[in-house]
């Protein structure tokens, strides 16, 4: 099978975890894959670091945003969103996102391609579980997406990935090295590249200035 067909049938099986998630849990954060909301809050801090404290006026693709928690953070923390497009290859989620947001500054669209631009785009834990694809090929999955979501971003990209820097790693999961992703941003995507790499979740998070 090519890597693009695998890919497709790859996605088809992400979105069902998450739907089945979803049924399992109802609308929370282990619905999305997290532990708990504290954790799910603190990679939406890290993230959000990528817009500077004096923003004023942005807006905002959130690539697999489930059921758009992000974007209550973002009202909360950061004021000034005035657009945030939520992406999600699963409808269910989408469903809930929209139940729990009906304003109108939020679009939800379901896709796992941004056709829209935005000031910030956010990543986060959309890469995490690859299920069979071997390490190469969905890093360069990974890293395609990056390149996609860059050019559809003015301002900054966001995103966060599990770390190499672990002591034991489930098979299904993807596990990225945070040197090579930086080195991919700096010579790829931005010169402007921050690695946070110190909180305690198994994880770093990258913010690309562009
Ligand atoms: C780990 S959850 C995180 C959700 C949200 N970012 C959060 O932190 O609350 C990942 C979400 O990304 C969605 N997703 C996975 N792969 C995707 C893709 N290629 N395109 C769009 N959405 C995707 C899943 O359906 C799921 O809702």
């Amino acid at each position: 099978m090519n890597d693009e067909k695998s890919i497709k049938e790859t996605l088809v099986k992400i979105k069902d975890l998450y739907e089945g998630n979803l049924s399992q849990h109802g609308v929370n954060s282990k619905a999305v894959g997290w532990k708990d909301q504290e954790s799910q809050l603190l990679r939406f801090e890290k993230l959000a670091e990528v817009i500077p404290g004096n923003t004023d006026s942005y807006t905002v693709a959130d690539w697999g945003c489930g059921y758009a928690a992000m974007y209550d953070f973002l009202q909360e923390k950061k004021p000034g969103c005035k657009k945030y497009y939520g992406y999600d290859i699963s409808a269910d989620m989408l469903h809930k996102a929209r139940e729990l947001h009906p304003a109108d500054d939020l679009e939800l669209i379901q896709s796992a391609d941004v056709s829209t631009s935005a000031d910030y785009t956010f990543v986060s834990g959309t890469f995490n579980v690859k299920f069979s694809e071997s390490d190469e090929a969905w890093s360069a999955h990974v890293k395609e997406t990056l390149q996609k979501l860059a050019e559809k971003t003015t301002r900054g990209l966001a995103f966060n990935l599990l770390t190499t820097y672990v002591d034991w790693k489930q098979e299904n999961l993807f596990y990225a090295d945070p040197m090579e992703f930086f080195n991919f941003c700096k010579k790829n995507l931005s010169r402007k590249v921050t690695l946070i790499h110190d909180y305690p979740l198994y994880e770093w998070t990258m913010l690309v200035k562009l």
